[in-house]
């Protein structure tokens, strides 16, 4: 993501989320149709849509976190049961062969590419082949920026979800460790991951009053997106990072009090590198609600997750898909928030939950994988 596309997606969040409560389920017909001249705008054939039983792909990142590997089985099944012929393909390899299987999809006929990209800023020229031939494109919990070959964006919240960690942080030290002022760092995610910015964001829009007013140290003065990135959203990378901030800037008795981590492995990669220096357990947040920070969580070693319910974003996508199908407009909640620097994708939000051991039980209820871990 560029810098000026960045600052761009940044200057539309205050609004945009004002703008979402107020917008509330909204269709936009001006999107499905976009600039491609497809059969949608031939009033004639009245809804166009494509052939039921057509093949949808779906390109996925690398597995970085479990949501990952749930939604490849979730689409499997979800698309099949609604009548099409799923492609789902992981990218491990990296970008290039994103951009191959992207490729190879167009080149299999598919209706409608969803995309999870690696790095979203890096598929132009397939989106563009992709959008020529008439197929639709979804970007799926990650934008895809700095191109107009993109119809639709669903996701939760990504600002929403760094606010709700910065404040996780703040609550988890006013409960835990007396009061301030606490010594706390910061890790950011993967530079190339559209996300990683807002999450970031977010989290500062709470947490940057309280280190201007002092109740919030930073021993290390890496304040910065780019000094708190984690390349590739790798544990390894995020617990070296860790290792090194503790032994040059907490010393003998130092303490540190709390860590904003954006997600959970992160988390327990930097759990990891506190406990083998032999400090104290510090109040720590995450996200995706993985099996193993869940069980943490209960345990009282990990402060807070995020639930971002896989089963409910990927049902979501399918959905659009079907409009797309019937030759319907997808439907969107904000028409505002996300500038991709060429234009504003129209989206499909979702809400994203904080979890502490104080409401799991309650937030994972519905979830047959994570209620029991909550008993
Ligand atoms: C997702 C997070 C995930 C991260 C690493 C982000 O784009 O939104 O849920 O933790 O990627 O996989």
């Amino acid at each position: 993501m560029g810098a000026q596309s960045k600052g761009v997606v940044m200057r539309k969040w205050k609004s945009a989320l004002v703008a979402l409560t107020a917008v509330g389920a909204l269709a936009l017909s001006a999107c499905s149709g976009s600039s491609r001249g497809d059969t949608a705008s031939d009033p004639s054939s009245g809804a166009a849509g494509f052939p039921a039983g057509s093949t949808i792909g779906v390109a996925l990142p690398q597995k970085t976190s479990e949501n990952w590997v749930l939604a490849e089985g979730l689409f499997n099944d979800g698309l099949t049961a609604a009548g099409f012929k799923p492609l789902v393909q992981f990218a491990n390899g990296g970008v290039t062969e994103q951009q191959n299987q992207i490729q190879a999809m167009i080149e299999q006929g598919a209706k409608v590419i969803v995309v999870g990209a690696i790095d979203g800023s890096q598929l132009g020229s397939q989106l563009k082949a992709a959008q020529d031939a008439g197929i639709k494109v979804i970007a799926y919990d990650r934008l895809l920026e700095n191109t107009a070959n993109v119809d639709l964006y669903v996701a939760f919240d990504n600002f929403k979800v760094g606010v709700l960690q910065g404040q996780a942080l703040l609550d988890g030290l006013a409960k835990q460790k007396g009061s301030g002022p606490y010594n706390i760092e910061l890790i950011a995610g993967s530079s190339d991951d559209a996300n990683s910015t807002p999450f970031f964001q977010g989290a500062m829009s709470v947490l940057q009053p309280k280190i201007d007013d002092g109740t919030l140290k930073i021993p290390s003065g890496q304040t910065k997106f780019e000094q708190a990135t984690t390349q590739g959203w790798k544990a390894e990378n995020a617990q070296k990072r860790m290792d090194t901030i503790l032994s040059g800037f907490y010393a003998g008795s130092t303490k540190l009090d709390g860590i904003l981590s954006p997600n959970d492995t992160l988390a327990r990669a930097a759990l990891t590198s506190v406990h083998q220096a032999g400090k104290p357990n510090p109040v720590i947040t995450g996200q995706d609600s993985e099996v193993e920070s869940v069980k943490l969580i209960m345990a009282g070693t990990q402060y807070s997750t995020i639930y971002k319910d896989t089963r409910e974003l990927v049902a979501k996508t399918i959905d659009q898909v079907k409009l797309a199908q019937q030759g319907q407009p997808f439907e969107v909640n904000d028409t505002k928030t996300y500038n991709n620097g060429v234009k504003v994708v129209p989206a499909f939000l979702l809400d994203p939950k904080i979890v502490t051991k104080d409401n799991a039980a309650q937030v994972y209820a519905n979830d047959p994988n994570l209620a029991p871990l909550t008993k």
